[in-house]
């Protein structure tokens, strides 16, 4: 069914508004009549932060951004979904036009801004489905307009610890003045001391909730040494590597859609994300997982991040050139490069590219 959905509405997507687009997949997603999701591969199974995963394929940030259809992406086959990110009242975002396809570089930049409908409609949604399982992590983040913007990631945590399978620190969106600044020595190691005093207050009421930090891939290596002591020391449960760039690589071909402002994602930011994510895999030396996301469009650009240190990987980009399907292809990918192999789970394969990508040239 999705499949049909999918061939039919794509190459009239790709004509409409971006955000309009995006508005119109998500509707589709809450009326489309899915199947329960097919058995997975066992070999596809990950067991990180002391959750299960049926597959280590997820859904990344920003796609359903108010938790309207998290169990329709289960159905489609994703291993997790993460909402958000979510502020703590509803906040508009930046004007429009707010979102921009690169398509011949099958790249987009987007300037969203955390348009959000607020923690409470999104307490709402996760209540109404919590019975339903599946592995939905939120990705909370802080308001335009805060006197505390640490405030806003703790009082996240504790209101949606019930309901959330893991919980995403987002301190790295370019498209809120100053957020980035979170990521820096002093300030991350209060904003860590804090999400990690929430995190143990909410698990004596509701169980643990591991917490997950997401950073840029814009970061120097100086500064990533600083985030990974950091984490460690105060023991956060992983990271995600990473968020869109604010960077441009000199290859992009769709020059003046490359010059909006904003973070961009997609194909052109696969080969630096991809690296910080090996970099930062060689730092944290087992201490806790990572999620590989940025760029992934394919199996063997999934199974590469994995190779660069990813225990799990999203993705969303993708998405809009390559539709829903792109999913099952993936995990079809995972599990031959299993076969050829012989493998019995993707244990074996996280980050045994990781010390090598660190000795190569810097991608540009
Ligand atoms: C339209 C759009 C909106 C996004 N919104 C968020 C967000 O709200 N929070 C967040 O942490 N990341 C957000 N992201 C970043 C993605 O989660 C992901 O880190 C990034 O796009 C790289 O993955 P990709 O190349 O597969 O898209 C957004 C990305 C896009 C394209």
């Amino acid at each position: 069914m999705i499949g049909l959905i999918d061939s039919l509405a794509r190459p009239l997507m790709g004509l409409i508004d971006p955000e309009r687009a995006h508005t119109l997949a998500v509707l589709a997603l809450k009326l489309a009549p899915l199947a329960p999701a097919r058995a997975e591969d066992p070999r596809l199974a990950v067991r990180a932060f002391g959750l299960n995963f049926p597959n280590p394929v997820g859904m990344a940030a920003g796609f359903d951004k108010h938790a309207e259809v998290p169990d329709a992406l289960l159905k489609l086959g994703f291993g997790f979904v993460e909402v958000g990110t979510v502020t703590p009242q509803p906040q508009p975002g930046n004007p429009r036009p707010r979102l921009f396809r690169l398509g011949p570089d099958q790249g987009v930049i987007n300037r969203l801004g955390f348009n959000s409908e607020g923690a409470e409609a999104v307490l709402r949604r996760l209540a109404a489905r919590a019975s339903k399982g599946g592995i939905v992590g939120v990705n909370v983040g802080a308001n335009k307009e805060t006197s505390d913007r640490i405030a806003d990631y703790v009082s996240q945590i504790e209101m949606f610890a019930p309901v959330a399978s893991y919980f995403t620190v987002n301190i790295s969106s370019p498209n809120t003045p100053g957020l980035r600044d979170l990521q820096q020595g002093k300030v991350f190691d209060e904003l860590t001391a804090r999400v990690v005093e929430a995190r143990e207050r909410a698990a004596r009421r509701a169980g643990p909730t591991p917490v997950l930090i997401k950073i840029a891939p814009d970061l120097a290596l100086g500064e990533l040494d600083d985030i990974v002591g950091i984490a460690r020391r105060r023991r956060v449960d992983g990271m995600i590597v990473g968020n869109t760039t604010v960077a441009r690589p000199p290859g992009l071909t769709d020059r003046q859609q490359a010059q909006e402002a904003g973070g961009l994602s997609g194909r052109p930011l696969f080969a630096l994300a991809t690296r910080m994510l090996a970099e930062t895999y060689v730092r944290v030396e087992g201490a806790f997982p990572l999620i590989g996301v940025g760029g992934i469009d394919s199996g063997p650009t999934a199974l590469a991040k994995i190779r660069a240190g990813a225990a799990l990987v999203q993705l969303y980009s993708a998405l809009v050139f390559h539709g829903l399907r792109l999913v099952g292809e993936i995990k079809t990918g995972l599990a031959e490069a299993l076969s050829r192999g012989r493998h019995a789970s993707l244990d074996d394969l996280v980050g045994v590219d990781a010390a090598a990508m660190t000795a190569e040239p810097w991608p540009t």
